[in-house]
Parts: structure tokens; sequence; C-alpha cells
């Protein structure tokens, strides 16, 4: 493994000089932490200062710069129109059939404003939680950053989850107001948001309030006194809107995340530490200069979408491309096609997409010149080399530096990552902790690993874009991150130092899988097989894809005439699950079984079924109630191969 470690990329003799972040930041951080914050904090424009950068004496409940005062909106957008870049692009549109949009700093402004006001006439306030449940479209940004200009916040849902999803969150969040739209374009057709609305919404008789953007014309469903179009409540609103100030602790949004339980958490964020490391992390690890065209392809429905499509980028005034559709549609070379087009100059993406474009052959984006790109960037999972290589080569021109971003959903933003301008970065690893941020790998009892040696990661010290509660459970916030190791944040991730010092990230270490760089939980997706009629136990792991990392693969007890031909009813419990969560959490197989594998105490041994599903030797069974079970499953196995 350590001969991985030798292979390097030196970043360009250009950029050493001429980065935003050079090694001197890693000595600054390490002089003064707290300083070093409190320098990035004014990145922003604050309205009151803040007295103080980290109050951590209620850990691990943390208030990062004490009593400053901000509006986030007008950080993102505002400030660029008062600084002269009113007629800067914002937000360059592609529409997955072709059309587009250039809107700039100014239209920007414009539409958030009237929104905010269109919220506030339909009486939201400061702190009434707000549900986004839209396409890749520029009315989700505009929702979001409405919803932070007048301190409501927001919880956005990834459009691809069910109506059952979106009632879940709206109930946990106790949101009265939904911003949707009719649908969106995916595929090459217009694929409906509305009626799963309209579905999740019978559950939750307090939402007063939905507001729908017409994107694709399709008919649907009207609710009357609660429906309203968004066009219409944004002409009937004022295009001037003053923004408030807000303390820097007003909650900016939940992210709900898959946990080891059956619940999604809802990971709260608040605004000025989150928005200080969101605008750091854009400039230094993108190395952002004012010329660049940037380009992230995830959705805003997952926290990359909120830090690094909205709050980080337009916190520092970029330019950006956003685009609604797949990479397939209308053809393979659509991403290529739109990095020429707009001339793309730092691009961001997942593992699992670089591994499909892999798949479909380097004489796609051979045909297009991406001579424009200048650093390329990765979030999601490790990538594997063959992939860092792959893109590197075939994307990079063997030119850019890659950024292997590890971070979480709760830690906000960038934890970990090499530097463009820095760091001589191996393939598939994400190298060490950036400036400002104290990590490290330590053992079962909490002790740092030896060089060469796996274990845990770990974040030592707090940061600002930290996670501060799971919303309505802060005894579960304290118990799932802090409670392994005293003092510590325990990210669920194994890790590995190399004999350099260097990280390389090992993948999660509890029940829950990365399936395209999505996580997902074992236990949320055996609670929808269990739910459907004929399912008497589920258990469900991730087993290795050479595609989209991990592939969910489910083991299934009938609840009476098991082992029957049935030849659909796989099918349609593939389809249950996609109904009860989304399409992303279908399990790839499902087999169905007499019996699990339990331990005496009854817990089952999903590492057993994963020796299955990834058809390796079976490892030790020995503490099994029944040790017959295994071999019924993996004759099962075999014949379903
Ligand atoms: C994994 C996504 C290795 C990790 C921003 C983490 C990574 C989980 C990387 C968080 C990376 C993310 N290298 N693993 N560069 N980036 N992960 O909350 O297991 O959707 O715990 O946040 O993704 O996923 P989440």
């Amino acid at each position: 493994m350590d001969t991985a470690s030798t292979e390097r990329f030196l970043p360009p003799d250009t950029l050493r000089s001429t980065a935003n972040l050079t090694a001197a930041a890693f000595d600054e951080a390490a002089d003064d932490r707290l300083a070093f914050w409190a320098r990035q904090a004014d990145r922003l424009h604050w309205d009151a200062p803040f007295r103080q950068v980290l109050d951590w004496s209620d850990a691990p409940f943390a208030r990062w710069f004490v009593d400053g005062r901000l509006n986030v909106a007008y950080n993102c957008v505002d400030r660029h129109v008062e600084n002269g870049h009113g007629d800067r692009v914002a937000l360059r549109f592609v529409g997955e059939p072709g059309d587009e949009q250039a809107i700039t700093y100014r239209d920007l402004q414009e539409q958030v404003s009237r929104a905010a006001d269109a919220l506030e006439r339909r009486g939201v306030r400061a702190g009434d939680p707000v549900a986004i449940y839209l396409p890749m479209i520029p009315e989700a940004v505009v929702a979001m950053l409405a919803c932070a200009r007048i301190g409501a916040p927001h919880t956005v849902v990834f459009g691809g989850f069910s109506a059952d999803a979106l009632s879940s969150r709206i109930l946990d969040f106790r949101a009265r107001t939904v911003i949707t739209a009719d649908g969106g374009f995916r595929r090459g057709a217009p694929s409906a948001l509305k009626p799963a609305v309209d579905a999740a919404l019978e559950k939750c008789p307090d939402v007063t309030t939905v507001l729908v953007v017409r994107r694709t014309g399709q008919d649907i469903g009207w609710v009357e006194d609660r429906d309203e179009w968004w066009h219409d409540a944004l002409a009937g609103a004022s295009a001037k809107h003053t923004p408030q100030s807000f303390d820097s602790e007003q909650p900016l949004f939940v992210m709900y995340t898959s946990g080891t339980t059956g619940k999604p958490k809802g990971i709260l964020h608040t605004s000025g530490g989150y928005l200080t490391q969101a605008a750091y992390t854009f400039w230094g690890v993108f190395d952002h200069q004012p010329d660049d065209v940037y380009w992230c392809t995830a959705d805003v429905g997952w926290i990359t979408g909120h830090s690094y499509l909205v709050y980080g980028p337009l916190a520092v005034g970029a330019t950006q491309v956003i685009y609604e559709g797949t990479p397939d549609t209308p053809h393979r070379g659509r991403w290529w096609e739109i990095i020429e087009r707009h001339r793309v100059t730092l691009f961001y993406t997942a593992p699992t997409a670089i591994r499909t474009c892999m798949k479909w052959g380097d004489d796609l984006p051979a045909r297009y010149d991406l001579s424009s790109l200048r650093i390329l960037g990765t979030v999601g999972e490790s990538i594997n080399p063959e992939a860092y290589r792959w893109y590197r080569r075939n994307i990079g021109g063997d030119r850019t530096p890659i950024v292997d971003t590890w971070w979480q959903t709760e830690t906000g933003a960038h934890m970990l990552s090499p530097l463009p301008g820095v760091t001589a970065a191996k393939p598939g690893a994400a190298m060490g902790p950036i400036p400002g941020i104290s990590a490290d790998v330590v053992d079962d009892d909490g002790n740092p690993v030896l060089p060469g040696e796996s274990g845990y990661l770990v974040l030592t010290e707090p940061w600002p874009a930290m996670v501060r509660t799971i919303w309505g459970d802060p005894d579960r916030f304290r118990e799932t991150y802090w409670s392994r190791w005293p003092g510590y944040y325990f990210a669920g991730d194994g890790a590995r130092r190399d004999l350099d010092g260097d990280i390389w990230l090992l993948g999660r270490v509890d029940d829950v899988m990365n399936v395209s760089g999505h996580r997902l939980s074992t236990v949320e997706i055996e609670s929808a097989l269990v739910s459907h009629p004929r399912v008497a136990e589920a258990a469900v792991v991730g087993a290795a894809d050479d595609t989209t990392g991990q592939a969910v693969v489910a083991y299934v007890i009938l609840r009476e005439a098991a082992g029957r031909d049935e030849p659909d009813l796989a099918e349609e419990l593939r389809r249950h699950v996609a109904v009860e969560i989304g399409p992303i959490a279908k399990p790839r197989h499902i087999l169905l079984v007499p019996e699990l594998p339990k331990t005496r105490s009854g817990k089952i041994m999903r590492r057993l079924l994963r020796d299955v599903a990834e058809n390796r030797e079976v490892g030790d069974a020995t503490t099994l109630a029944d040790a017959g079970v295994m071999d019924q499953i993996r004759s099962g196995m075999a014949a379903a191969r």
C-alpha cells in the first residue's frame, strides 16, 4: 500500500508563488488558530463586530464569532453589487433542454429581494422553518438566499427523494412553508415534483403556503388558498428589501443526513461561522481568482450544493455554471461540452461520476477543448488512484492539480484536502487538514496511531462551520459525535496514516453506506423493506461496486411461503424502497433468504453478509447462533448470480 504513497503530483510552478493559500498559512494557523479564524471572518461584512472568536465553554455546543451580527444574503449578493460588481455574472444556468440564462449579481439581488419580501408578506418571520424541494434551477439558489435574508432557516430536500421522505423532513423541521416546482427536466423529459409535494402534505396539515416555480409547464394539481405561483408572488413583491442583521449563531439551515439509525438526523448549521469557513475554503482550496469560472456538479439538495454551489462561491463573488440535468443527456459528452462552451476553469465533482465517465471512454472528453481548466476537485468518497490518474490526464490535460476534499454534512465545509499551490498530492489521499483545522488518526483508546497504521479519523479542535446540534435532539448530537473519545469529534470514518504522515480515508466504520457519494443508512433501508406487507425481516449491506463505490444489497425474509417462486417480488420490493426513500436507495440485488446470520444476542452479522455480497470467503462465523445459516445464504446467492 505504501508504494502508492510514492507517486506524487507536484503543484504547478506558477501556482506555488501565486496561489491564495501558500505554505505560510499553515504556520500562521499553527501560531494562533483563533486569530487565524478571526482573519478569515474578515472576508465577510459584519454589521456588528464579534467580541470573541469561539465560546467553547458549553462544549460540544459551540458559539463562533460571539455577538457578531451579519446578514448572510447581503454577504452573498448585495455587497458585491455595492462594490461595483453588479454586472458580474453570478449564475450561468444551463437547462437540460439547452436553455440558458446569465444571472448577474444585480439580477440576483433583485430576485432575492423580491422573494424575501414575498415570504414576509406571507407571514414568514425570522426563525420560521421553510422547506425547499426544487430541481437544479436558479430559483433554488434564490429561494435559499431569500430565506437567509429574512433569517428563516431552510431545509432543502433533494428532488430525487420521495413524498414520504419529504413529509418526514417537513414534520421534523416543523416547516409551514414549502417552495417547489411543477417539475424539472431529467434525462430528456419533464420529471414531476409537485405530485410528491401534494402527497407529502396530506401528512403535514400545518403547511399553509406552497410557492410553485413553473419550470416544465406540465399539468399539476392545485390546492386553492395554499398553492401559489412563484412568479406571481415575486411580481407582487417589492424589488427593494432591506436586509436585517442577525446574530452570528442564527440558524441558517438544516440538512438531513443518514445516520446509523433509521431516522435521518437534522444537521443544524448557523450563520457567521458557517459562512466564514465556506468562503475561506472556496477561496483557498479552489484558489479562486476573480476571473475564474467555477462549476460544481452537485445538486443543491446535498451539503456540497449548499457550501460549494450557494454559500461559498457567492460569498466571494464568484461566477459559476449551474446545470440542471444529467451528464449523459442528450449525449455522453454533455459535461465536457459545457466546460468548453463556458470556459470553465475550476471543476468540482464526485469520484462516482469520474468512474462512470471512465467507462464511457477516453474519446469523449478528447473531442472537447478543456484547456480552460486549471484546478479539479473531488468529494464524496476516496478517489481510487486509477480514477484520479484518468481524471488528471483526460480532463485536466496532465496539468491541473486535483483537490481531494474530505468533509461531511456535519463539518459544513472542507476539512482535509491537498492545497493546489502547496501540496505534492498523492492519488487517493485527502493528505491532511487544511490551515485552521486540527485532525488526527487514533486507535480504539484515542491515542494517535503510528505512521503506517490505521485507526479512526477524529477532529481534535472545534471549527467554525461545525454542526451546532441535531435539530431537536441535543442528546443524540452529543452521543453520536462526541462520546467515543472525550473532547474529540468522531467522524465515523476509518483512516490510515502513511509513512510520510499523510492521511488516507478508508470508508465508514459504522452502518452507513456510501452509494455514488450519497450517504445511505442500512437501517433506514431495512425499515423501508420491512414496511412492505410481505417482508418479515431484512438485512442490508453495502457491497463494493466499481462504479458507485458501494451498492445496496438486501437479504430479505418473507412473512409466509418463503422460498415460493415469486419472480416479480424482488422487483416489487426494489420499487417499494424507491417509494419509501427515493430511487437512489433502491437495492442493486435483493436475495430472498430463509434465515439471517445472527449472534446469540440477536445482532445481525452484516460483516458475513458483506462477504457473501462481495463474493469472498465468509469470515469468522463462530459467534453465530445457527452455523448452517451462512451455507444456505451462500448457495442462494450463487444460484442468483
Ligand atoms: C465520505 C459529503 C474519502 C466520508 C461532503 C464522509 C470522503 C462522508 C470524502 C460524508 C473524501 C466525503 N475522501 N471519503 N474526499 N468526502 N467522504 O455528509 O465517509 O454526504 O464521512 O458529505 O463521505 O458524506 P456527506
